[in-house]
């Protein structure tokens, strides 16, 4: 497959497939925007899928540092070897844990590079990264040698914009934001979720969970993943169940129903 459609499993705008599929043949990286939950880890999953190329996942955490990416040298580990007259500690390359990059550069397949939420780290970390993502390969000062890409992985980047990202990094990367779904979108995402649930719940559903979304003052407004858990919920109840007065709530809900539980937002997250 040479194109991006969307999967029977993902539900892809067209402005979305039009970036994916642009970022990829342009072999820029793709950094993708938009609030928790519209899926944009998934969407990573779905392109490798679709392009039926393994991926390669780096979680990015607060504490990550970009040359956690290309290697780590384990020093410590080399000397206690030596004091033991390990064989291993005359190869260097005993002691290189390879990272994410390296992984990628040097798969045998080209493979999806996803660096998810890449907010979570410091500025420099974006600005440390531009020119290994530019050239697609990295030098290795222990073994004096260069680590470079064959094809060029697709490389897609999530942010949650926590944080803004630095020019430069930004002028390198095919960008897409994902708005927050409109209705027809959000019930496509439902239905290939929950493919046997029933019509007149869903509507119900996302009438309520777009005004909880337009309550003002809400601290975190639900997203499509707390849509989802409440879809689940609704798969067992009979359709006329959001019309009793003891399932609707201003929260999602609202406790039980004929034994099944629907799920609220919680109070706390009302101001
Ligand atoms: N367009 C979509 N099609 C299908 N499922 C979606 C879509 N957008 C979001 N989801 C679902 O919503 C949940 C959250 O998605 P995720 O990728 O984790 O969001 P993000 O990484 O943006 O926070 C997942 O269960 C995912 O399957
Ligand atoms: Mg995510």
């Amino acid at each position: 497959m040479s194109r991006f459609e969307g999967t029977d499993r993902y539900i892809a705008t067209n402005d979305l497939k039009v970036a994916v599929n642009a970022a990829v043949a342009l072999e820029r990286p793709l950094l993708i925007k938009g609030e928790p939950g519209t899926g944009k880890t998934v969407l990573a999953y779905e392109i490798a899928k679709a392009f039926d190329a393994p991926l390669i996942t780096w979680h990015v955490k607060s504490t990550t540092k970009a040359h956690n990416g290309l290697y780590e040298y384990d020093a410590v580990s080399r000397l206690r070897d030596s004091q033991l007259g390990d064989e291993r500690v005359h190869d260097v390359r005993n002691y290189l844990k390879k990272g994410k990059l390296w992984e990628a550069f040097t798969a045998p397949v080209r493979p999806v590079l996803l660096i998810d939420e890449i907010d979570k780290a410091d500025i420099e970390f974006p600005n440390d990264l531009l020119q290994e993502l530019d050239r697609m390969e990295f030098y290795v000062q222990e073994t004096d040698e260069t680590i470079r890409a064959e094809v060029r992985p697709i490389v897609i980047i999530t942010s949650n914009n926590e944080k803004e990202l630095p020019d430069a990094f930004l002028r390198r990367c095919f960008f897409h934001y994902i708005r927050f779904p409109d209705a027809e979108t959000l019930s496509s995402i439902v239905d290939v979720h929950f493919p046997g649930i029933k019509p007149r719940l869903v509507s119900e559903a996302l009438k309520t969970f777009y005004e909880i979304r337009d309550t003002p003052g809400l601290k975190k407004k639900p997203s499509t993943s707390e849509l989802l858990d409440d879809s689940a919920d609704l798969l067992g109840c009979p359709s006329d169940a959001m019309n009793d007065p003891r399932v609707i709530s201003l929260g999602r809900v609202v406790g039980q129903f004929e034994g099944v539980t629907l799920v609220s937002v919680p109070k706390s997250k009302i101001r």
